[in-house]
């Protein structure tokens, strides 16, 4: 195995998707935490490598998803997300004084909500709570992980890398470990079981027939490959993991260091009021507040900025490709058909060479230098990954983000309960791109003073040639 953690040569490694690609890995990873039967890995594997044409099942479903999430394409996804999102946050609207909420638990149901009613529509399985606390079973979260580095060469071979299942809880990395997973992890074994009889459902009766641009994309592929219901609710697992697992733990982070934050949280109200529209309803005299996603991705740097350095922080994902010829790597690196390497962005993100002294600070200002374009190495930010693979859900997921993060600050206060706000540490975590915290905050949320009885939207112009972060 390899470890890479140098930005060049990670960009060297998606130069050749041919014969370093990320097909293979991730399939048979998806494979086994799904519980994919035999004769569905055989249609997943056929071709993977692209040795006999461009079209195999896992290229084709992909080339679909990318095209569905594409700017532009997602805003009827974004819309559906945004209008769960802004009933969700009404919610929070405590007509005597403040919520008090869990900000982790409310983030995760929230969220959990608004992206899959987007994603599956009306008839959306996620709407059954047995079915959200099994997808959240599944998931599960490790305790610690084993990680090995070196950053000198920024290039290592390692022979034994060893996992211990024993510092890992009942979730997701022991269904991809695949011991007897009914005994190593019945929790995500059962809520898997859970989640599969629902889909297979929604998707027996037809439900997704009104669903979003990219279920019904990939649904083209499940036909033309023939694959049984159960199979097809089995591949869900991996895309509501796609969808879910990072948002939560990534709007978590933000929200939490912009209001410990005074002054972040203060210039960044100041740049959403700058965007913010506001009418008067003449007859009632209600206020009414739209905020439009897609203007605030181009005239908001430092919510943009702040946005990036939480996936900055956060970003715990590794990278994995396999080496299927001997490839050289930047003329130097000789890698070996048969190996795989790993590319841990959290490496590469903690890197002072390419993020300054303060790289465990949380200071969105490093990304507002005028000359960060030049001077930065375009792969040290490796939060979505990067070459043919680069995250295509990042336009939607960046979309869900800033309109929760963004909504809170205009809208609400926000206050520990305990009065001073705890430090909260992440959680190692292999499994996610994005690490989640140790432990949960207790606050209270009320309307700020002046905007009580307020009526608050958002809006999603066309948003096809807009990017939020690379
Ligand atoms: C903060 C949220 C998210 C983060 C940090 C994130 C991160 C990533 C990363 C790092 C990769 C590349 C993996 C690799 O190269 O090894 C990736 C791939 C992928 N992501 Fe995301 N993601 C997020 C949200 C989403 C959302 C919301 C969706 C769907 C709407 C999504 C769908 C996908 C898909 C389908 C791939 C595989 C792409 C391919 O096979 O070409 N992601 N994501």
């Amino acid at each position: 195995m390899y470890v890479i953690n140098s930005p060049h040569l990670i960009q060297q490694v998606h130069k050749n998707p041919k014969t370093l690609p990320f097909g293979p890995a991730a399939s048979k990873a998806t494979a086994r935490v799904c519980g994919c039967s035999e004769e569905t890995i055989n249609i997943l594997m056929t071709n993977i490598d692209l040795s006999q044409g461009n079209q195999s099942f896992v290229n084709d479903v992909t080339k679909a998803i990318h095209a569905a999430l594409a700017p532009g394409a997602i805003d009827h996804m974004n819309r559906a997300m945004a209008e769960n999102m802004s009933r969700a946050l009404d919610g929070l609207h405590a007509k005597d004084g403040s919520s008090k909420i869990k900000l982790w638990q409310w983030l995760q149901h929230a969220i959990t909500l608004a992206t899959s009613y987007a994603a599956y529509g009306p008839k959306n399985p996620f709407e059954d709570t047995d079915v959200e606390n099994a997808f959240w079973l599944v998931h599960g979260i490790p305790h610690s992980c084993n990680t090995v580095a070196n950053d000198d060469a920024r290039m290592i071979f390692i022979a034994d890398y060893v996992f211990n299942p024993r510092d890992f809880k009942d979730g997701i990395l022991l269904l991809l470990l695949d011991i007897v997973p009914s005994l190593t992890a019945p929790k995500a074994y059962q809520g898997r079981d859970v989640y599969v009889t629902a889909f297979e459902k929604y998707f027996r009766n037809g439900d997704h027939e009104n669903a979003s641009a990219v279920v019904k994309a990939r649904d083209v592929f499940w036909r033309k490959y023939k694959l049984p219901f159960k199979e097809i609710a089995r591949f869900e697992i991996a895309f509501s993991f796609g969808i879910l697992a990072n948002t939560v733990p990534a709007t978590f982070w933000m929200l939490y260091h912009v209001f410990t934050r005074p002054d972040i949280l203060f210039a960044l109200d100041k740049e959403l009021h700058r965007v913010l529209r506001t009418t008067i309803d003449f007859e009632s005299g209600v206020r009414q507040h739209t905020l439009d996603i897609t203007i605030l991705k181009i005239e908001c740097p430092l919510l943009l900025a702040a946005f990036q350095e939480a996936l900055r922080l956060y970003a715990s994902g590794t990278s994995t490709r396999m080496v299927l010829k001997d490839t050289l790597l930047n003329d130097q690196y000789l890698l070996k058909a048969g190996s795989i390497i790993q590319m841990p962005a959290a490496v590469v993100h903690a890197d002072s060479a390419f993020w300054g002294p303060d790289t465990d600070d949380f200071n969105p200002y490093r990304f507002l230098k005028p000359d960060i374009k030049e001077k930065q190495h375009p792969a040290a930010f490796q939060a979505w990954g990067g070459g043919h693979s680069l995250c295509p859900g990042r336009h939607f997921a960046s979309t869900e983000i800033l309109a929760v993060v963004a909504m809170f600050v205009l809208r609400y206060e926000m206050e520990p309960v305990d009065g001073v706000w705890p430090l909260v540490e992440s959680k190692g975590n292999l499994m996610s791109g994005i690490t989640d915290p140790k432990r949960d905050v207790e606050v209270y949320v009320s309307t700020r003073k002046g905007f009580e009885g307020d009526v608050w939207a958002y809006e999603i112009s066309d948003s096809s040639n807009v990017t939020a972060t690379e």
